[in-house]
């Protein structure tokens, strides 16, 4: 590896205890009101959204790192559900987009339950009981990165909703995320999974976008042999699927 992606890799790494004072630093003033001093409704939202930012930071500080570990062809396996992955990537998206729904479905047991509190969220989920039980042998932090960063892309872009499916195969695992968003017109097709690529061209979109996202998912897909298929037209949503082999 060259010096200075290391040198870049362990400034990275360094970020992670300034970006964790800071969250610890918001999280006191806003509970702990007793110690710190009442707070008006405005400085409670203003402090809910350094908290919302440090937690995205936080993971695109993890998200890199597991970058570097993928080229280095670190790969750590366990054995997962299907249910646990989607869960906790939903619980992800929605902590940062509708922390309400993510509060819930922290709580929530079956996957009847969960279909009904994502729904509310305009997510539609549609996954077997089979399917839904399964358990893999793969990566899971980079499953989750792929799948969270698709998810996310989608949430962003809907126009009011986003279908989740799945399937398992002998030999691989298939994961569907759909939108019915404004699309990705054919001559973007191969652009959007090159590194800074975005669509957006006002200010407010160059700060929520990086373009690394697909780029990112790309290379992780690569170092587990996977692949990632787009449908989509101008105007008419779009679909990522996302096949893994076991
Ligand atoms: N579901 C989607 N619908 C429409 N456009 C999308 C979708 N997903 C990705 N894109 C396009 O691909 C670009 C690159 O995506 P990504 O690499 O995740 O970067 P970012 O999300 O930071 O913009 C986005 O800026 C967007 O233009
Ligand atoms: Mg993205």
């Amino acid at each position: 590896m060259p010096d200075t992606t290391i040198k870049t890799e362990i400034l990275i790494h360094d970020l992670k205890v300034p970006i964790s004072v800071i969250d610890a630093g918001a999280k006191s003033l806003l509970n702990r009101q007793d110690a710190y001093g009442p707070l008006t409704d405005k400085q409670i939202k203003v402090l809910n959204r350094i908290i919302r930012n440090t937690l995205t930071t936080q993971r695109l500080v993890n998200d890199v790192l597991e970058l570097g570990r993928s080229r280095e062809g670190v790969m750590i396996t366990c054995d997962f559900s299907i249910a646990s992955l989607v869960t906790c990537v939903l619980m992800e998206v929605f902590d940062l987009s509708d922390p309400g729904v993510a509060d819930i479905i922290r709580k929530i047991q079956t996957y009847d339950e969960l279909e009904k509190a994502v729904l509310a969220g305009g997510v539609r989920l549609s996954f077997d009981s089979r399917i839904w039980k399964s358990v893999v042998h793969l990566d899971e932090a980079k499953v989750r990165q792929i799948l969270r960063n698709i998810v996310t892309n989608a949430f962003k872009h809907r126009s009011s909703f986003v279908q989740i499916s799945g399937s398992i195969g002998e030999k691989q695992l298939t994961l569907k995320v759909k939108d019915d968003g404004r699309g990705i017109p054919q001559a973007d097709h191969q652009k959007i999974f090159k590194t800074y690529f975005t669509t957006g061209s006002s200010l407010e979109s160059a700060i929520k976008s990086h373009g690394l996202g697909l780029a990112g998912v790309m290379v992780l897909l690569k170092d587990m042999g996977g692949e990632l298929i787009l449908n989509s037209e101008d105007g008419k949503g779009a679909e990522f699927i996302v096949k893994i082999p076991l």
